[in-house]
């Protein structure tokens, strides 16, 4: 009897312990503005499963609203019926038969303020902040943005080597930043992911010696032109970066040519820069940055070099320029681009650039914004995640091959900046409380980065615009995964339930309900 028992209670706790090991957890919510952020301790951190393959008549939809839920999991039959007390209509059909651009991936930016952010927390929780973004349980991230040396993201203003003339870089040296924080979250993060991940970087600005004003901000260039010994110099700085990490176990995916080239040429501009023209990108690019890395190891073949890495409404000349050039041409893959720009330029422009050169991808490279002053942290700003989803969801329809965001984490005033240029970011991290938040822009991310793996592929739905290619505020879009689930990604926000009827062509019609102000991922077989 006794004896009995104690199994039966053993069974119990160890059928307990199981369940709670395997079932996500849930968001800890604490209002904030127009809707909330989920808090992350030590003890409790929400999660989401990894996705599951389910039989062929059952739609899986995940959903995130502003009014409550986060990657909150239902299943539909398909032709089921849902009743709404107000709805707008909507007719969605997916075509899979016309493909477009495949997928590169989603991630963010370890810059020095986002690394310090991390390591600011303990042990536990920096594990928790880069398996949020990376793990199997999290948005399983595939990509992370690398600065090189400073950007306005860091404490002061620097570069790896300070000492002026020092031509053979003898006095290179990394930073704690890249040692004691950088180096070993790229290698956690890489430890927590299921897949390869793709590790670009990014150089804000040269050693001021180097350049035409002796400083890291403000308007100049590097002296001289490409093929000069300043650009040489500064191509054998930029491989010492790729070489070191690479020693300590980082492999490269790929590299932009210069962080944000036009500011550049902005006498005042605030903070770390480089002027660069497309001409000057160009030959710096097939005279000395290309050999340099390809002589290393860096080929065409295996390192992606993206030009431009600035706002689309330099497109497409910027990177029609460079592509036209058949030797710069050979080392350059892509275009990376940032969304500052999109107010003055449609994303329309990419579709011109992709016409102009199919073989180069356009991929997002940077992307962030505040609150107002006094609150840039925006925590809990739905609208800031709506942002997000909105932009993301519109390039993808416009052939870009994934979305980097800026700052993985900032601090609780938006930095640390050494300008004051303090920002939102998708986690918030409180080093004194040590917990962190996760504010809606992060599951406005991870609607797109868990459910489109690399390799996915747009294919086709209509409408394909519902009024404005620039401002719809309810966008829908389809992909096809590697292991041939089909994805379905609709952002509302507007203030109406939307009655979406879904029809595949080849399979089924499925009516579902989109709550206002929603991320919606939808996943079938
Ligand atoms: C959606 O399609 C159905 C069936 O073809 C049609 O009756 C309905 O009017 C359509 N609704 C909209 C908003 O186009
Ligand atoms: C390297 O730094 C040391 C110490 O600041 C300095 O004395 C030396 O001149 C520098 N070497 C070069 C080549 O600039
Ligand atoms: C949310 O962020 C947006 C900027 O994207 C800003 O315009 C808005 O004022 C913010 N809302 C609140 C309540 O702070």
């Amino acid at each position: 009897m006794f004896q009995s028992v104690k199994i039966l209670f053993l069974t119990i706790v160890v059928i307990t312990i199981a369940k709670s090991a395997d079932a996500a957890q849930k968001c800890q919510k604490k209002p904030h503005h127009d809707s909330f952020v989920c808090v992350c301790t030590e003890k409790r951190c929400d999660t989401i499963d990894p996705l599951k393959r389910t039989d062929n008549d059952v739609i899986q939809i995940y959903e995130s609203t502003r009014a409550g839920k986060r990657f909150a999991r239902r299943i539909q039959k398909f032709g089921y019926n849902v009743k709404v007390l107000y709805a707008e209509n909507r007719n969605l059909t997916i075509d899979r038969k016309q493909k477009f651009q495949e997928i590169i991936g989603f991630g963010g930016s370890f810059s020095d303020a986002a690394s310090l952010g991390i390591g600011s927390l303990s042990k536990k929780l920096q594990h928790q902040v880069l398996s949020a973004y990376y793990g199997k349980k999290g948005i399983e991230y595939s990509v992370g943005r690398v600065v090189i040396a400073g950007s306005d993201f860091s404490n002061r203003p620097y570069t790896y080597d300070e000492s002026p003339w020092d031509w053979n870089l003898v006095n290179y040296s990394f930073v704690e930043e890249d040692t004691k924080y950088k180096i070993p979250q790229l290698l956690l993060a890489q430890e927590l992911s299921n897949i390869k991940l793709k590790y670009f970087a990014s150089s804000w600005a040269p050693p001021a010696w180097l350049k035409t004003n002796n400083k890291l901000n403000h308007g100049g260039g590097l002296h001289e032109a490409p093929g000069s010994i300043f650009y040489k110099t500064y191509a054998k700085y930029l491989l010492k970066f790729f070489d070191g990490y690479k020693a300590a176990g980082i492999d490269w995916w790929g590299m932009t040519i210069q962080n944000e080239p036009a500011t550049g040429f902005d006498p005042w501009f605030p903070w770390n820069t480089c002027a660069f023209s497309p001409e000057t990108e160009r030959d710096f690019l097939k005279k000395d940055l290309g050999p340099t890395m390809e002589a290393a190891g860096y080929t065409p073949e295996n390192f992606n070099i993206m030009v431009l890495d600035h706002n689309r409404n330099l497109l497409p000349a910027w990177a029609d320029k460079i592509f036209k050039d058949p030797e710069a041409s050979r080392y350059a893959k892509g275009t990376g681009v940032h969304w500052y720009g999109n107010a003055v330029s449609s994303v329309k422009i990419y579709d011109d650039l992709h016409a102009l050169h199919p073989d180069k991808f356009i991929f997002a490279t940077e992307a962030c914004t505040s609150g107002p002053d006094g609150d840039r942290t925006g925590l809990g700003n739905w609208t800031i995640g709506e942002e997000y989803a909105h932009d993301i969801l519109r390039d993808l329809k416009h052939w870009v091959t994934g979305w980097t965001d800026w700052n993985l984490v900032l601090d609780m005033v938006g930095g640390p900046n050494w300008v004051q240029n303090y920002q939102s970011a998708p986690i918030i991290v409180n080093a004194e409380k040590n917990e962190f938040y996760k504010n809606p822009s992060f599951y406005a991310m991870g609607h797109f980065s868990k459910f489109l793996p690399p390799k996915s592929v747009r294919i086709g739905i209509l409408p394909e615009i519902i009024v404005n290619p620039d401002s719809d505020q309810f966008q829908a879009g389809a992909f096809e995964r590697p292991d041939g689930g089909i994805v379905v990604i609709i952002i509302n926000s507007r203030d109406a339930n939307q009655l979406v009827t879904i029809t595949d062509t080849e399979r089924w019609t499925v009516k579902i309900n989109v709550e206002p102000h929603s991320f919606n991922s939808l996943l079938y077989y």
